[in-house]
Parts: structure tokens; sequence; C-alpha cells
């Protein structure tokens, strides 16, 4: 998060300098299935459940958004975080005051309010960091009508952030139009590194991570590379489908839910792009690990399906 003062404005909070790394988090789940209060409705959650399972199992006062929690439905979003990065699902508990609750193991006997003032402050104030340091251009945005951060700032009725956002900054890094597959706005992007460990935890093709620190952490490649074009990345696309904002959009519909404002685009609302040099074509789209044929042993995958699209 950036602390840089914006005219007119309350400058945001310092926060640590701290870049994310790009191991997986270690486990943070209750170690037994327990039954925790929720805004006083008791609910009864399995082995390995943390706060915000508990909070999803059951209709809640206050509205806790979590932004960079990625949902557990999919049998891979073990291997992605929690990264406990963004902050903006804090509740208040009895027993341990404030807590994040992405990753805070579900006890039993615990007794969460989601509702309580300093909770429900502390929620309002991360989201508006957050969006201090995001492009909040919808109109022009490729995940516009399916973002979390769009959802998150809708249902906290969030009008006008009260740090501003990241255009007040004139600092906008190049969009990276050079892929075929896959376009990276990094500022839209919130450090909330499941992109990162989709791709080296679930897909295991260890091509992003996250660089730099303080104000200047961003998604990079680990092979160094400026562009997508010059990474390895392979084009299974699994980093955009985990992103939650419009940080990495799928080229072939990263304008399909813009609106038509004629002269405006996605690419000329951030001025400057990063284009394919045209040197070298890749190959088709490989796989997610979702998509694999479950019944094919990795022998008869490696014969059979060498693990392209077409
Ligand atoms: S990522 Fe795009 S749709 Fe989501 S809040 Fe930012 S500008 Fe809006
Ligand atoms: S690009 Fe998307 S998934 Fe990756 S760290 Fe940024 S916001 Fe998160
Ligand atoms: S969702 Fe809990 S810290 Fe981000």
């Amino acid at each position: 998060m950036s602390s840089e003062h914006v005219d007119g404005r309350e400058a945001p909070p310092l926060t640590e300098t701290i870049a994310p790394g790009t191991a997986t988090d270690p486990d943070v789940k209750s170690e037994d299935a327990a039954t925790v209060s929720i805004d006083g409705v008791e609910v009864e959650v399995p082995e390995g459940s943390t706060v915000i399972e508990a909070i999803e199992a059951v209709e809640t006062a206050g509205n806790v958004p979590a932004l960079c929690y990625y949902d557990r439905d999919s049998s891979q979003a073990e291997k992605i975080g929690p990264r406990s990065e963004c902050r903006t699902c804090m509740v208040e508990t009895e027993e341990h005051g404030m807590v994040p609750s992405c990753s805070f193991p579900a006890e039993d006997g615990l007794s969460v309010s989601t509702d309580a003032e300093a909770a429900t402050e502390a929620r309002d104030v991360n989201l508006d960091l957050v969006l201090s340091d995001h492009n909040l251009r919808c109109t022009t945005c490729g995940k516009n009508g399916r973002c979390e951060l769009q959802d998150a700032s809708i249902d906290n009725d969030v009008e006008e952030p009260r740090y501003g956002v990241f255009d007040d900054r004139e600092a906008y890094e190049p969009l990276d139009d050079s892929s075929d597959f896959i376009q990276i706005d990094r500022n839209k992007c919130i450090l909330c590194n499941r992109c990162v460990e989709a791709c080296n935890d679930v897909q295991v093709e260890g091509v992003l991570r996250m660089e730099g620190s303080g104000q200047d952490t961003r998604i990079g490649f680990q092979n160094g590379a400026e562009t997508m074009e010059d990474s390895t990345c392979v084009s299974c696309g699994h980093c955009v489908t985990v992103c939650p904002t419009g940080s990495l959009v799928e080229q072939d519909i990263a304008d399909a839910a813009t609106i038509p404002l004629p002269g405006f685009s996605q690419k000329n609302s951030i001025g400057k792009s990063l284009e394919s040099s045209g040197k070298e074509t890749k190959g088709p789209m490989t796989r997610m690990k979702s998509d694999e044929p479950k019944d094919l042993t990795s022998e008869a995958r490696t014969e059979e399906n060498p693990g392209d699209w077409l």
C-alpha cells in the first residue's frame, strides 16, 4: 500500500514495507470440528475451517468482503492462500479481539461479531486503502461486472474512497498487452498473490512471482522478463481465473464488458502499453490442471494428451 499524499484528501496511513512472498502460506485452520457463534447464531464447522467459512455458513449482520481470500469451493483452492494481505475481512471476536476472518482458525467456542463498530470501520478503512492503490476505471475494465473488488465496493456502499484512487498519482505502469492470451494491468493489482500461487502451486509452471517491496511491490516473472510475451507463460489462464480484479484479463474478452464510450478503451485509458514484438508465435494454450481428464494416468496423459488445448 502506498502512503503518498493526495491533494485535498486525507493521506493513507503508512503500512509496513513487507513484500508478499510466493510460497503457499502455512495452514492456519482449526484442528477439530468446532461450534462457533457468528453474530449470536451458533454454527458447526468441520475440522480445518477458518472463521470466514463459519461466517459464510450463516446470514450475517455485517457485510464481510474478503478480497485476498480465494473461495474454497474448488479442490485446488487449498493451495491458494489465505494471504491475509488486504485485511478487508476483519471481524471482532470476544476471545482474541479483531482478527482477519479469512485466516483465523474457527476455534470451538469462538464468539464472532461481524457488525461490531470497530470491525465495520476496520473493513471500510482497509477497503478504501485497497482502492487508494487501484485504477478505478470500471467502465473500460475487462472485469466490469465480474470483479470481486467492484462487488465489495458496491456491497459496502463505497461512493468515494476516502484516500482517493490510484489515478490521482500519475504513476501508471504500462498495460502489458504483449501476450496473445492474457493482458496485465498492474494498476489494478491488489497484490493478493492468488495468481502467483495458482501458477506455482497449482499449475506448477513457476512463471509468476511477487517482486519489489513496499510501494514498488508488483507481480513479475521468475525469468526476469518485463513482458508476458518474454516470460515462460504457457497461457493456461489459471492466473486469470483466480484474479479478483481486472489486473489479469483474457485477451479475447478484454473489452467484452466495457461500456462503449467512443474513443475510450482499456488501453488508451492507461495511456501506455507494451505491445507484442511479433518476433515469436507461442504455441496453443496449455490445459489448466483442473481441465485435465480425471481418468487418465499421468503416463497416458503424456502419450495421448500432450497437454494442449487444440
Ligand atoms: S478491477 Fe476493473 S471492474 Fe474491478 S473495481 Fe477495478 S476498474 Fe472496476
Ligand atoms: S494480478 Fe490479480 S491475482 Fe495476481 S496479485 Fe494482482 S490482483 Fe491478485
Ligand atoms: S481476505 Fe482476509 S486479509 Fe484479505
